[in-house]
């Protein structure tokens, strides 16, 4: 199956509403007009969003308006509502436009203490408010010299496999190797591809609608080696930090994209 990439930019915790509107606005201005490939999206062959800090949804939901871009969150509540001072539930997000949300990213796994199970709720939370999970796996440096990645990012994703049973062809999954994530040292498309094809026989196995789930790559993915990277099979976009908080080299990285998929 033809999969339509996804370039989804993860802002993470930066951005003010000033810097915001001038990369938004940077974006907008830079996507192919309307007409320039099918569709109203960015032509036929990418989507694209912007998974922006949650104070920052209401602003960008409106900037986006209009456009070809997407809105998502970097995080969710495991709750639908109540005494959970801090926490942001797949409701509230929804009301503000996110199509996507961020789930277990390795920030969120390393620093505060996110566990597979907790990471499968929160997939599930957003799938339920009609949502799309971006669900983050990958090893650490030590886990990969230790020869475990395989064993890791399957361990990661057969806890949201388990919790959300027959709803899995509705996720995204981002494979981030954690030594690649804002180091400038990126995985190699063929470290990458064979990762990728992990999942993919995973998702195969869990699921009969698994060729519909787009697994992208994330960590130090940029204007340069994008290509090469979403030339690989069973490569169907990216997760990008650094690079999506810079317009040009975002828009880049997104016209690699469509060029992948002509
Ligand atoms: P960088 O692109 O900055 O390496 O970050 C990747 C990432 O963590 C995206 O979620």
């Amino acid at each position: 199956m033809n999969r339509k990439k996804l370039i989804a930019g993860n802002w993470k915790m930066n951005g003010s509403l000033q810097a915001n509107e001038a990369l938004v606005r940077a974006v907008v201005a830079g996507l192919p007009a309307a007409g320039e490939g099918a569709g109203a999206n960015v032509g036929s062959g990418a989507d694209v969003a912007l998974c922006v800090p949650a104070p920052y949804l209401a602003q960008v939901q409106s900037l986006v308006q209009a456009s070809a871009l997407d809105l998502g969150a970097q995080d969710v509540s495991v709750h639908a509502s109540g005494a959970y001072t801090g926490e942001v539930s797949a409701a509230m997000l929804r009301e503000f436009g996110a199509r996507y949300v961020i789930v277990g990213h390795s920030e969120r796994r390393q620093y505060h203490g996110e566990t597979d199970a907790q990471v499968a709720d929160k997939a599930k939370a957003a799938l339920a408010a009609g949502i799309t999970p971006i669900v983050c796996v990958g090893e650490t440096l030590a886990e990969r010299e230790a020869g475990q990645t395989e064993a890791v990012v399957k361990r990661q994703l057969a806890a949201v496999i388990h919790v959300n049973g027959h709803c899995i062809s509705e996720i995204v999954v981002a494979y981030e190797p954690v030594w690649a994530i804002g180091t400038g040292r990126t995985a190699t498309p063929e470290q990458a591809q064979q990762v990728h094809a992990v999942l993919r026989a995973q998702l195969h196995a869990a699921s009969t609608r698994d060729d519909r789930v787009r697994i992208l790559y994330g960590g130090s993915m940029n204007a340069a080696n994008a290509a090469s990277l979403l030339a690989q099979p069973d490569i169907d976009g990216g997760l990008i930090g650094g690079a999506s908080l810079k317009s040009a080299d975002f828009l880049q990285i997104i016209a690699a994209a469509r060029a992948a998929a002509a």
